[in-house]
């Protein structure tokens, strides 16, 4: 039984990491989470609160992340400012949170010798052309485009510095885009679903012909905790699950599943820098850890989706009209 320290685990992809070890072992787990916009208490509604410490904080506060890290036996980092459209807007807390705050962590794990996982994404390699045979792998080199991937970058070659320089025990994963339940409705997909529900209609940045390689978040999370129990140490590995498709195709399926026309969704101003393409080749995860996605359609995964956002209303409405107010005023 351990004790792990999950940052960020009141976001999307931390809650439902936190509702699968909680769910599937006799860990205990610490969540730090700062609550800023992202985060919200309720994401862990569900989960045994007895093997549960949540703690109120931030990973810019050295102080208490050096206590909770000496506290445990393995940190889990997923915190971040996660949202490529606000870091255009304002990048300031994304150093603040994904370079500084790392860092905070980094010095910790080093002072108390804890075995660290790094959550990263693989917009830290920029992006591909539509027609580019190759996707990205574990040594593409990174060309970050946007403040967002840019301070991930940085995380990460923070991370790796930490190792070869000071051996800290640390893995790194970098996922392509997440899906399910519990995302932020600031985010393409459930910004889609919830548009359809409030009687809005759906958003498309410029042609959207832009692909993203879609991911169930509860196979991302599999494949972390795979590489937090066999993965070799000071390594990276790139998490997929074949899920290439274009903005323009997801929009006109979730109408689809909704009932709705194929047509019935608005062309928006375009995104600066827009990465055009991301698509990740996740065969070393399969070959060296033996690794698989359980989510075989995205189709399937998707109206599982539109469900949890359609029982849970009342999670997401009191945040719909100022986050499409604020997307309004930049012509989104
Ligand atoms: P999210 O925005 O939904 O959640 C981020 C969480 O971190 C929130 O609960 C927020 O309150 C918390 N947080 C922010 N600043 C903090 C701080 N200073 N101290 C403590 N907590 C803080 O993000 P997400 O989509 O769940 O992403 C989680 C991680 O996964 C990030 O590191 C992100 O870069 C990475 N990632 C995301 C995707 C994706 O598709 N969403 C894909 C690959 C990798
Ligand atoms: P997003 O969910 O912000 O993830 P990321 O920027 O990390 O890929 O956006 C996914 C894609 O959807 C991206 O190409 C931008 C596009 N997009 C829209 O077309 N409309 C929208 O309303 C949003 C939020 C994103």
């Amino acid at each position: 039984m351990s004790h792990l320290l999950v940052t960020g685990g009141a976001g999307f992809i931390g809650s439902n990491f936190v509702h699968t070890v909680l769910g599937t072992s006799d860990d205990t787990v610490t969540v730090l989470d700062a609550l800023t916009y992202a985060g919200d208490r309720r994401t862990l509604q569900g989960v045994p609160e007895e093997r549960l410490t949540f703690v109120h904080g931030s990973i810019a506060d050295a102080e208490l992340v050096d206590r909770l890290v000496a506290g445990s036996d393995l940190v889990v980092h997923f915190a971040a400012e996660s949202h490529n459209d606000n870091s255009l807007r304002d990048p300031s807390p994304f150093i603040d949170t994904n370079v500084v705050g790392t860092f905070n962590l980094l010095e910790a794990v080093r002072r108390h010798d804890i075995r660290f996982h790094h959550i990263s994404t693989d917009e830290v390699y920029g992006d591909l052309e539509l027609d580019d045979p190759e996707r990205f792998t574990e040594t593409t080199p990174y060309n970050p485009s946007s403040p967002y991937s840019a301070t991930k970058a940085g995380s990460d070659m923070l991370v790796r510095a930490w190792v070869r320089s000071f051996g800290i025990r640390a893995t790194l994963s970098n996922c392509s885009n997440n899906y399910g339940p519990r995302q932020h409705i600031e985010k393409f997909i459930p910004r889609q679903i919830t548009n359809v529900l409030d009687g809005r209609r759906p958003k498309l940045y410029g042609q959207g012909l832009n692909v993203r390689d879609w991911i169930h978040v509860d196979d991302h999370n599999t494949a972390v905790l795979r590489i937090i129990e066999a993965g070799q140490l000071g390594e990276t590995y790139l998490i997929g699950a074949d899920g290439e498709k274009n903005n323009k195709s997801v929009i006109e399926l979730i109408l689809e599943l909704m009932g709705q026309p194929k047509d019935a969704y608005d062309h928006v101003a375009d995104r600066a820098g827009h990465d055009l393409r991301y698509a990740i080749n996740w065969d070393r995860l399969h070959d060296e850890l033996g690794w698989q996605p359980q989510y075989r359609s995205f189709e399937e995964g998707l109206a599982r989706t539109i469900e949890w956002y359609r029982e849970n209303e009342a999670w997401w409405r009191p945040v719909k009209d100022a986050i499409e107010a604020q997307y309004a005023e930049q012509g989104q």
